[in-house]
């Protein structure tokens, strides 16, 4: 049932005014009642209407929150065919009700196994950065299929056939092209007219993206979806779909073989977990350096009273940079795929460290970059185009999952035959030994290219549980580097400032990732006053929206479950 909230945000909002706020500039010119829903028995928050319906019609059918999330993820390959894909990957995190266990399940791309460090350099050693972006060799081996397919397995309670139906129809019968798509095609024209079966696709005979209104059909990766729906992992990673893929790898000079394709591995791993005030925060762990880091942020921040300070004041907006500042400058540091390299994860998540960094901030001062003894100069790009679900049930499962095949419409490569937008997930491996800081040291060496290694992540999957254990609050985002800060400032939105959920999504939003050193402000900004203290603190401000859409879900005090779609994206919140 969808629920309208306008008169609780008004007055929120109004409240709020004289502290900066102005949040209210972004809700009036949004219809709150397409972008939040209450319910009791289950709720879905998806960045798609198609994708929201698919979870709604298996949760119709007696299927489980699994099912709806298995549907979920082949219906959102479908609908944002520039965001996610089967030619992709991502991350879930699950509650389990029943054992009370928590689960994070990795299908994050792996480098083919004839990767190599030096994949993306020059003869002299300069990084060509087309290389890891654009063509075969940007992309990683997928693992999407593998990994909700194993959700399915180990959860599932319908069969695959009637949960992929949503899916394949949406790519057979044709959708309806909205805006965003259409930007997205518009930007990626020119790469996607390099590579025939996706021009054929998204493009029409001259290479003009296909216009918002327009169908767009998705034939061949019906049949793939069908091939799936039959042979389950066979269905991809065996048998024509792999071979197609190891074709097109070939024809446009990636490495990924059927080999590679069949040896995908799966992982589960255990959650990274944290409190916050006494909420226990439980997020995706390496090869992402997202839940690691929400959780790091929030232990600085939690040794200050930022609720007395105002959520937005320029003090709390300068506490809370600064905490970013020093998660990303270890992020450059120390993160990468724990299975490669040894990742200190436990100490970042420690109240211990957490305490020593916040003797490092002042509190009216801004950090300077240079003095972090970190061995880059810049962090690895990252894209912005991901995609987040997440769906929770009145039984307490909870489900949030991160999808991506990284940039819009990933290496631009759909493998001729199969429909499948290709990845460019190794954009986010470090190309080469990082750059060399002031101080002439040398790093980045976890997140080098290793074949069968993951690219690092930001992706951020989280689940919030109050004292009794009871999950409270369910999220996630797409953005690259902005996902693990978007989704750590709703956390804080939430339990610290005690936002009403729909305010704590569309609050304003900001991002500091070390290098750049600025406090980057989405829309809707401060105002001059609240900018113009953290200017005289030393902080440089660039306006700039962050990306993120955050899908989050949350359990209220009288058992309700409320669902908010992010009103900056095109999300649709469900539920009964
Ligand atoms: N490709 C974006 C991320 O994994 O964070």
């Amino acid at each position: 049932m969808k629920v309208f909230l306008g008169l609780v945000i008004f007055v929120v909002c109004a409240c709020s005014g004289n502290k900066g706020i102005r949040q209210a500039d972004l809700i009036k010119n949004k219809k709150k009642s397409e972008y939040t829903a209450l319910g009791s028995q289950y709720m879905i928050s998806t960045q798609g209407a198609a994708t929201t319906q698919a979870a709604k019609f298996v949760f119709e059918r007696g299927g489980n929150i699994f099912d709806a999330a298995v549907a979920a993820s082949f219906a959102i390959s479908v609908e944002r065919p520039h965001s996610t894909g089967l030619g992709g990957g991502g991350f879930m995190v699950i509650h389990n009700a029943k054992t009370g266990i928590n689960e994070a399940y990795d299908f994050r791309e792996m480098a083919p196994k004839a990767a190599h460090s030096k994949m993306y350099l020059d003869k002299e050693g300069k990084q060509v950065t087309e290389r890891s972006l654009t063509g075969g060799l940007a992309s990683g081996v997928p693992g999407l299929v593998a990994g909700v397919l194993e959700v399915h397995n180990k959860y599932g309670k319908l069969d695959l056939k009637t949960v992929m139906k949503p899916a394949i129809e949406l790519a057979e019968k044709g959708m309806v092209i909205y805006p965003a798509l259409e930007r997205a095609m518009t930007a990626k024209a020119e790469k996607l007219c390099r590579f025939e079966a996706s021009k054929k696709i998204f493009l029409d005979d001259g290479c003009k993206p296909k216009t918002a209104g327009d169908i767009l059909y998705q034939k061949d990766l019906a049949e793939t979806l069908k091939l799936i729906a039959h042979k389950k992992r066979a269905g991809f990673y065996e048998g024509p779909v792999a071979k197609m893929i190891a074709a097109s790898q070939k024809k446009h000079g990636g490495l990924i073989t059927t080999r590679d394709m069949r040896n995908y591995l799966v992982k589960k791993r255990p959650v990274v977990e944290g409190t916050y005030k006494g909420y226990k925060i439980v997020s995706m762990p390496p090869p992402s350096s997202g839940g690691t880091h929400v959780i790091q942020i929030l232990n600085i921040l939690e040794g200050y009273d930022l609720k007395s300070l105002g959520a937005q004041s320029a003090e709390a907006v300068h506490l809370t940079s600064s905490a970013m500042q020093i998660a990303f400058a270890d992020r450059a540091e120390y993160m990468g795929d724990s299975d490669f390299a040894n990742v200190p994860v436990e100490t970042l998540v420690s109240k211990k460290y957490a305490a020593q960094m916040r003797e490092r901030i002042s509190l009216d001062k801004a950090l300077s970059s240079k003095d972090f003894p970190v061995p880059f100069k810049e962090l690895a790009k990252e894209s912005d185009h991901t995609t987040h679900f997440t769906i929770m049930d009145g039984k307490g499962n909870v489900v949030s999952s991160t999808q991506t095949i990284n940039g819009w419409f990933g290496s631009s490569v759909v493998a001729a035959g199969t429909g499948v937008v290709m990845n460019n997930e190794m954009d986010d491996f470090a190309s080469h030994i990082g750059g060399v800081n002031l101080f002439g040291a040398i790093g980045g060496k976890n997140n080098l290219v290793e074949p069968r290694k993951r690219p690092l992540s930001s992706m951020s999957p989280s689940i919030v549980f109050n004292k009794e254990g009871v999950p409270v609050l369910a999220l996630g985002t797409p953005s690259g580097t902005r996902i693990l800060t978007c989704v750590m400032q709703t956390i804080l939105n939430v339990l610290e400032h005690e936002m009403p959920l729909w305010e704590a999504v569309a609050a304003t939003r900001y991002h500091h990732q070390w290098s750049p050193e600025e406090i980057r402000i989405g829309p809707p900004f401060f105002s001059t006053e609240v900018e113009e203290k953290l200017k005289s603190m030393g902080h440089k401000i660039n306006h700039k929206s962050l990306g993120c859409s955050i899908q989050a879900i949350q359990r209220q005090s009288d058992g309700s479950i409320l669902g908010v779609s992010d009103p900056r994206g095109e999300g649709m919140s469900y539920g009964i």
